[in-house]
Formats: C-alpha cells, structure tokens, sequence
C-alpha cells in the first residue's frame, strides 16, 4: 500500500474553452484521487491552468483584450466545469498567480547562480500550437515534427538564454533504463528513449520582451521572459510549496502520478526530468501517457467542425455517465473513439438495464414482502456463496486495476459481477418464491443481492459519485463507502431502511439516431448549420438500403412519450418500427402514408419492442417532418 498518492493533470491553456481531451485527463486524475481515497492513502489532487506564452497571447489579441483578461474568461470556465463534473481537486494553480510566479523566479535564479543557464544565440523556429522550439534538421518537411500537430513553424532569431539540457542526456537514459515505472505505459518509455537516441540539444528557455513580453520575467535580465513550458511544468512543484513551505512539500513530493497526454510525452520526460536533476530534486514516480479521443476515428479539431463539448454532454446525460463512459471506453494508453452510438450503447445496456434493473428488482421486492427493510437472510447456499465470490473478486480486481492504471478492465469486472447479480435473481426467481410465499428463501435471495449491489456500489463510487451515493441510499445506506466494507461481504444490516428506487440512470430513447447522426449532438453546434460535416464515400452511402414503405398501423408506446410502434409494408415484408415522433405526429395521421426508411438497418429492442429499421424525418431541431413521396410507387422501391 502506498504511503501517500499525489496525482496531477497537465495544466490546461487557455485560448479556449475545454474539450473532451481535457475531461478526460481531469476526470481520469479524480477518478485515480478517489480510488486512493477510498483506500485511506493520503491523497493530493492538483490540476489547474497555463496561462503565458504566445499561444494565449495571440488569442487575446485576436479578441482585442489583455492576455490577463483572455485568461481570468477562460479559467472559469475550466472552473465551472470541473465542478460540474465533479472533480475533486485538492488545489488549483494559475501560472499567473503571485504565489507561483515568486517560485519560477527563484528556481530561475538558483540555476543561473549554478551555470546551469546560459546566454547563447537562437536560431531555430518554434510552433505556436505546441509552443516548443525545434532545431531546422527535426522538422519535417519543413513543418511541426510533432505527431498530430504539422503546422508551420515561425523562424526564430534572437539572443536567448539556455538551460544546459543535453548534459544529463546519458543520465536520464540511464536512469529510464533503470526505472521502469517512471514512463509507463512501455511503449511510451521507448518512445522517449527512441527521441533520446538523437543528440539533445541545450533548452531555450526565454523570449525577448520585445517580442513577446506574456510570461514571467527572468530575474537576472528583465528584458526576457520566461518560456512557457519552463514556467508551466514547474506548477507541479509550487503547487505543493516548493521553496516556501518544506513540510507540506516533503510530505507530497515527488508526485506519484503525473498524468499527460502522449502529445506532450516529451516535455514531461525529457525537460521536466532534466529541470529536476538540475534541481536535485527527485523525479516522479511516474509519468503516465494516454492516448487521445478521435471522434468517429477522426482527429478532433475545431477546422473540422467534431470538437465534443463536454459540458453540453454533461447537460444532457449528466456528469456520471459521462465520468464512467469515459472510464469504460478507454483502455489506458491507447486511443478511443467518441460516438453517440458507442455511448448509447453503454448507457443503456450496462447502467439503464444491467444496474438499473437490478436496483429496482431488488428495492421493489423490498418494499413489497419486508415493509422496506432489508431483511435477515436464511441459510446461504454455494449460488449465493458463488455470488459472494465473483463480487468480492470484481472489488478486489478494481483496486488492483487502479494500480496497474487498466481501470476499464476493473469496470468490466465491476459490470460482470452485476450481470451474474441478475442472472442469480433469474435463477432464483425471487418474484415465484413471494407468490409462493417462501419469505425465508426471498429473505436470503433478496439480501444477498443487496450485498452485491452494496460492493459494487462502493466499487462504482469514486467513477459516478453522485449516482452511487443515490444507489447507496435507495439501499439504505448513508455513510460513504470505505476499503473495508467494500472488500468484506454480509456487511448490510439487516433492517436498514430502503428507498423507493427513483430513476437513476432512465433510459436514453434512440430519438438521437432519428436525426440519423452518429456524432453526440453538442458536436452539431446547430441542426441547420451544415458546415464542418464530415465528408464520407460514396461506398459509406451504399452500404444503406433506403427503401418506401407504407404505413399499415400505427400506436403509442405506452410509457414513452416519445415513442410510435408503426407496423409498414416493406415490399412483400410486414415490420414494425418504433419512431420518436410521437410529439410530432398522431397516429392516425399517419396510416396510408409512403414512408422513407432504412431497411438494412440491424433490429434493436426499444423499450422492449424489436424495431426493424429507422425512419427518415428531417427536424430544424424544435419541428418534425417525414420524409414521403412525391407521387406514386410501390412500398419496397429503392431510394438513391
Ligand atoms: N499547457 C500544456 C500542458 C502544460 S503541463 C505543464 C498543454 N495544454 S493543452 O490544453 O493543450 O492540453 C492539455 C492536455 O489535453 C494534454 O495532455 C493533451 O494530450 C490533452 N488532449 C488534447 N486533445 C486531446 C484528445 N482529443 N483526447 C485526449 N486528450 C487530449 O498541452
């Protein structure tokens, strides 16, 4: 066990509000602080903003404000986000805060007096978006040689000042070598070394007031600034007292896991270690890379129109499903892709039916045989010491998942140990022995399912906070979870006092595929805005078979507003569909009308009714029109 866990996010720019990339990092260091938490480690969470260099500074003059005035706009808006989201950081730090400002001077001054910095002259060119300096022989192309980045770079020539970065060259490759945990995942280690097999180049680390004067002034010559990356990473150490409170930072450094992004792999193991050597100061435990979302395995991009906004999502689906989709979605490390398709999916399928049934299964039979009491269970038997044993094995296997950073796999644990949850309640078929009147059997089934909701629960708690805490309740329990409790079974009292179960994760109704996107509709910044649509092929289009097809029937879905079962003539087929136009249209209105649909689509169960296609309608996001037929045809006719 850990004596202590100090976790960071990269600190964020910003020229512009967050995206899904900075979700993810965010929630993904709340998530690890949380499961820390729950383990009793002493736990500090630091994340916070970047706020110099030419990036923020252009942006602001492209607003016609003050790059301070660009910055104190955008960090609430990071603020309100993490609250909306619920993130638990210890700190917040903004490089233009005095308190963090003070440390970079100190530290600048300490190298310099130590002839670890020197003034040299520059000739290279730097790129804007990355804010990094490259030497003429690493571009590519005569471009930014950073993976995913390709823009042009500006050239540079001036006097500058240098940190003796290439004289720790060998050490650190050793000292990689040596340390195996320090950049994980593996392939990121080598990734690193691979970049170090070049000879490294001293680091320029100022700018010329007179060409750029947004950053934080050197202390022996105030006719430079600071570079920003230089500035940046030193956040990690101010944030924790550095050189101002010794025992606070003793107790936290260095971090435990300092969490980035692999496009910035190479600032966090390249200049942070050689600034810390310098410094002779530990290096952290570990730098972890993930990999980034695309988005319908495209790059994100504000050029190309599917940059996810994460708060519109949150508004949607709320801050808990986002947090565990995320969560579920990605194995650490790698790359992911963002779908409206891929979250619905899991939405549905694991927190609206596996969880959420489960939950109301057992509250509701709860209320109904024991008065709400969750009662005394009887004699136990090896299916519910099986299911004993596959819950506390998920709990135990989540933990060990937090250490081995595989927190999706953790997940998929957690969800098989529900899905087994409902198969044993299938099995035991609590809703015969009530009708049979064996209270002592539905006692023993219906406590053991609680147990199991109760682990998991506690397991599922530093991933959706607020919806576990909700769940928790309708169990009747009100104290937070703890390590012990979570890892133990039998642990419910008996005559804890249940909640009717309110809707906690309601199913999301497939009204989203209606508008026959498949991109999160906060990427669509309007239904009638059509620029910044993803172009596809032509052979992407024929893989759809649109075909007429007439009305026959048509009903409401009783217990969805929303909803239309509609029974149509598809050539010599009869099928139905369920539609979510029921706001839009009567259903007698529609009987006899030539519909188009998509006939190839593969059948879903929509509130329990198989759907066999989908129909075409066109909305300006507020009215709802079919598409029909302008004339005569057979239903079953192709559309093209
Ligand atoms: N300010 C620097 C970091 C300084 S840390 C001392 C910076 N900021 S950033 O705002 O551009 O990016 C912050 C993080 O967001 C990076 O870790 C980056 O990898 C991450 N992401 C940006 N786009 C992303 C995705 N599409 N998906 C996942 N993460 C992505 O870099």
């Amino acid at each position: 066990m850990r004596k202590k866990f100090y976790v960071t996010t990269p600190i964020y720019y910003v020229n512009d509000k967050p995206h899904i990339g900075h979700a993810y990092t965010t929630i993904l260091a709340d998530v690890l602080a949380r499961y820390h938490r729950l383990m009793r480690v002493p736990t500090f969470f630091l994340t916070g903003t970047d706020e110099h260099g030419q990036k923020v500074a252009r942006t602001a003059r492209l607003g016609g404000i003050s790059p301070q005035e660009q910055a104190d706009r955008t960090v609430v808006r990071f603020q309100e986000l993490w609250q909306r989201l619920e993130i638990s950081n210890d700190d917040f730090i903004r490089t233009t805060e005095v308190r963090h400002k003070r440390i970079v001077q100190k530290v600048l001054q300490i190298l310099f007096e130590k002839g670890e910095i020197y003034r040299a002259e520059y000739d290279g060119w730097y790129c804007v978006a990355c804010e990094r300096f490259f030497a003429e022989k690493d571009l590519v192309e005569g471009r930014c040689p950073e993976p995913g980045c390709g823009r042009e770079v500006e050239r540079v020539r001036e006097s500058n000042y240098f940190f003796k970065m290439s004289r720790y060259q060998d050490w650190l490759i050793e000292y990689i070598n040596r340390h195996p945990e320090f950049i994980r995942p593996d392939f990121r280690r080598n990734e690193t070394l691979g970049f170090l097999r070049k000879k490294l180049d001293d680091l320029c680390i100022s700018r010329p007031k007179k060409r750029l004067d947004w950053g934080i002034e050197l202390p022996f010559d105030r006719d430079y600034v600071t570079y920003v990356w230089f500035d940046a990473l030193l956040n990690y150490l101010t944030g924790v007292g550095y050189l101002e409170d010794e025992e606070r930072f003793r107790t936290w450094w260095p971090a435990s896991c300092q969490l980035v992004g692999k496009d910035i792999l190479t600032t966090h193991t390249v200049y942070w270690s050689t600034m810390l050597k310098a410094l002779d100061l530990p290096l952290p435990e570990t730098v972890f890379a993930h990999g980034w979302w695309l988005v319908g395995k495209d790059k994100m991009s504000k050029s190309a129109g599917n940059v996810v906004d994460p708060l519109s999502f949150v508004e949607r689906f709320g801050a808990d499903a986002f947090r565990y989709f995320l969560m579920a979605e990605m194995p650490l490390g790698q790359d992911a892709n963002f779908t409206a398709e891929s979250f619905l999916r899991r939405y549905n399928a694991e927190l609206a039916n596996d969880l959420g049934n489960m939950v109301n299964r057992v509250v509701t039979l709860v209320i109904k045989y024991f008065g709400g009491r969750i009662p005394e269970p009887g004699l136990t038997g090896c299916e519910e010491n099986q299911l004993e044993q596959v819950t506390l094995d998920a709990a135990r296997g989540m933990l060990k998942t937090v250490e081995q950073m595989q927190i999706h796999s953790g997940l998929g644990g957690l969800m098989n140990a529900i899905r087994e949850g409902n198969r044993y309640l299938e099995r035991k078929q609590p809703w015969v022995l009530a009708k049979q009147s064996n209270l002592r059997e539905l006692a023993t089934v219906l406590y053991t399912a609680a147990e199991c909701l109760r682990v998991v629960s506690g397991m599922l708690y530093p991933v959706m906070p607020s919806k576990m805490a909700e769940l928790r309740r309708t169990l009747g329990i009100e104290e937070q979870p703890d390590f012990d409790n979570i890892t133990r079974w039998a642990i419910l009292p008996a005559g804890a006092a249940v909640r009717t179960p309110g809707r906690l994760f309601p199913r999301i109704e497939e009204a989203v595929q209606m508008t026959g996107q498949d991109k999160p509709e906060s990427t669509v910044q309007s239904p009638i805005s059509v620029s910044g649509l993803q172009p596809i092929e032509y052979a992407d289009f024929q893989k759809l078979e649109l075909r007429t097809a007439v009305v026959v029937a048509a009903e409401k879905v009783s217990g969805a507003d929303k909803l239309l079962r509609l029974e149509i003539e598809l050539g010599d087929q009869k099928r139905q569909i369920v539609a979510g136009i029921a706001q839009h249209y009567n259903p007698a209105d529609l009987e006899g009308k030539t519909i188009i649909v998509v006939a190839n689509l593969k059948p879903v169960r929509i509130r329990g009714i198989v759907s066999q296609g989908m129909l075409l309608a066109a909305s300006d996001g507020q009215r709802v029109r079919l598409l029909t037929l302008d004339g005569d045809l057979p239903s079953g006719s192709v559309v093209r």
